[in-house]
This record gives structure tokens, C-alpha cells and sequence, in this order.
């Protein structure tokens, strides 16, 4: 397929115009994407956690830049879901309308199973979202507690309380501060997802050593950015493995080179999250470079998605 309509993908049963979606939290809450990204480029706005109660998020500082990556300790800063449904809601909803009509993805989080599914209800009840990206992985929060993406239990639990509270598309976004990702996969399968994002930031520390204290504030961080990418992209191969559900990627994504290799792992979807800070209109960009990488390979993301062919161990030298 070629054109306009090349860029086309599933995730499950939403029908998107282009694979590419924003990381959470990272292009905004309203209407800045119209002003930096063309129409059909960009295939969901997928916006910033929001809790039940507001967050005024972590002490400064939040984020510290390192070698080709960014370590951020926000805390899942947001002003609580009804100030969020009051004055936020509106806005997208007129983003989700013609002539704008981009597909808009709610992130819920929670400290506890309750407020994950208040979450999703009051989420759901809006009728303003496209699919619910479920945070289970936010590595900033709880006092340094494990997110609940680091037990399978606890990912079961979550979606399947949040499963019976809506019929729309539910992504789980999980951890990558895993030794196996896979057990956890299926448990989000099984218990009802009908994606998953793989992954979230990995926890990272940066030292003052002159000071001794950590740079930022809270301490640890979720380092993201091109640093990542082969770690993101380890995982979403090892939950191709594991699961049939659609996986949308997330890490450290910045070119359509980068794209093609997520969807070759296996990936439906891929998110650009913190290399769009540095340019806003870079899923344009990548937009553009991926219809021409496209029509120059002469293949397709459907075939292209999870067609990656594992080296046998004779190749891999251990004969
Ligand atoms: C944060 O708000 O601390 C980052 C969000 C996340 O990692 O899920």
C-alpha cells in the first residue's frame, strides 16, 4: 500500500491513520499538535497520567539530562481526575471531532486496584477516549514502592478489575525494570487487555558527587530517550513472544529507522515521547521519512510487524 493510506495500522480494534502516537504526557493536553503536525501523521494523542485525587508531583529538580537520554522524576504531577474531566475533556473532545479527528488515549494511574478503577470508570464515562493506556509502571511514585507492573499478580489485578468497568480499548503500559517481561505479559493478556505498551522508563540515578546527593530531587529517576531503545526494543521482541496481543512501543524512538525496527520486533504501534521535546514537529518528520522507507523497501507495516527471524545458535556461533 502506498499513498496517503500507507501509513495505516491496527491496534486491536482501533484503526489508526499512522502508527505513530505521542509517549504520555509528552505534546500537552490541548490543541498544540494541530499547530506542529500534520493532518493523518500523527496516529493518537496519548495524554499525561491523571490520578483520582490531583498530585503536585516530585521536589526539583525533575529532570537531568545524560548521554543520549533524559532522566525525569515528574511524580505524575496532574490536577485530579474531575478538574481533569471539567476543563481538560472539553479540549480534546474537540480534538477527537472532524476536521481534526485525532484519536485521543486517556493514561490512568493509581496506588490501589479502587483508584485504578475509579479511574477507568470516570475515564470511560466521557466518551472522549479512543483506548485507556492503564499506567502501571510509573517508576516515580509511592515512595519508591514497586509499580505494580513488576508482579504478574499485581497486573492481573489491576486489569481485571478494569476490564469490567469498560468495553473500550485497555492498554496495559508496562515496566521494563523487569528481569522477564513475558509472565507479566500474559498476565495482562489474560486478564483482559487488549494491548500493551512496552515499556515505560528505565530507574536510573545520576550523582552529585561533589554535593553527594542525587541530582534530582526525589533521588531515582525513569531514564528515557535514544540511550533505551535497544532495552525497549529487547522487550517488545521477548512480549512478541509471549503474547498475541497488539504491543505499542515506547522508548526511545527518534527516526523512521528506529520505527521500522520496533514494527520488524513486533510492534503495531510506536511511541515518540522525549526525542519530540527537542522538535515538535519530529512525528512529521518521521511521518514523512517512513512513507519514503516504505515505498523504497517496497514492503508494508503488516508485514513487516514481528517478521524479525531470530539468528539459530549455529549463526550465533555456538556450534
Ligand atoms: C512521571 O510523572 O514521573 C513520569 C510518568 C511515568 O513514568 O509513568
Amino acid at each position: 500500500m502506498s499513498g496517503p493510506q500507507a501509513l495505516r495500522c491496527r491496534i486491536g480494534s482501533l484503526e489508526l491513520d499512522s502508527p505513530l502516537l505521542t509517549g504520555s504526557g509528552t505534546f500537552g493536553h490541548d490543541g498544540l499538535v494541530t499547530r506542529f503536525l500534520q493532518p493523518g501523521d500523527l496516529g493518537a494523542l496519548v495524554i499525561k497520567t491523571v490520578t483520582p485525587a490531583p498530585r503536585g508531583g516530585n521536589p526539583p529538580p525533575r529532570l537531568v539530562e545524560t548521554p543520549a537520554g533524559l532522566l525525569n522524576s515528574i511524580g505524575l504531577e496532574n490536577r485530579g481526575v474531575d478538574a481533569f474531566i471539567a476543563e481538560t475533556v472539553p479540549l480534546l473532545r474537540e480534538l477527537s471531532k472532524p476536521p481534526r479527528a485525532i484519536p485521543v488515549v486517556a493514561n490512568a494511574g493509581g496506588e490501589s486496584v479502587d483508584e485504578y478503577v475509579h479511574m477507568v470508570r470516570s475515564l470511560d464515562r466521557t466518551e472522549a477516549f479512543a483506548a485507556i493506556e492503564v499506567n502501571l509502571s510509573c517508576p516515580n511514585v509511592q515512595g519508591g514502592a514497586l509499580p505494580f507492573a513488576t508482579s504478574a499478580e499485581a497486573v492481573a489485578r489491576v486489569i481485571e478489575a478494569c476490564r469490567s468497568c469498560t468495553e473500550r480499548p485497555l492498554w496495559a503500559k508496562l515496566s521494563p525494570n523487569v528481569a522477564r517481561l513475558g509472565p507479566i505479559a500474559q498476565a495482562a493478556e489474560r486478564a483482559g487487555a487488549d494491548a500493551l505498551t512496552v515499556a515505560n522508563t528505565l530507574l536510573g540515578l545520576v550523582v552529585d558527587w561533589r554535593r553527594r546527593r542525587p541530582v534530582l530531587g526525589a533521588g531515582f529517576g525513569g531514564l528515557s530517550g535514544p540511550a533505551i531503545r535497544p532495552v525497549a526494543m529487547r522487550m517488545v521482541w521477548e512480549a512478541r513472544q509471549a503474547v498475541d496481543l497488539p504491543i505499542v512501543a515506547s522508548g526511545g524512538a527518534a527516526t523512521a529507522e528506529d520505527v521500522m525496527e520496533f514494527v520488524t520486533a513486533g510492534a503495531s504501534a510506536v511511541q515518540i515521547g522525549t526525542a519530540g521535546f527537542q522538535r515538535p514537529d519530529l512525528i512529521s518528520r518521521i511521518a514523512a521519512d517512513l512513507r519514503a522507507l516504505l515505498k523504497q523497501e517496497g514492503t508494508d507495516l503488516e508485514s513487516q510487524c514481528g517478521s524479525l527471524q531470530w539468528p539459530s545458535p549455529a549463526a550465533s556461533g555456538k556450534v
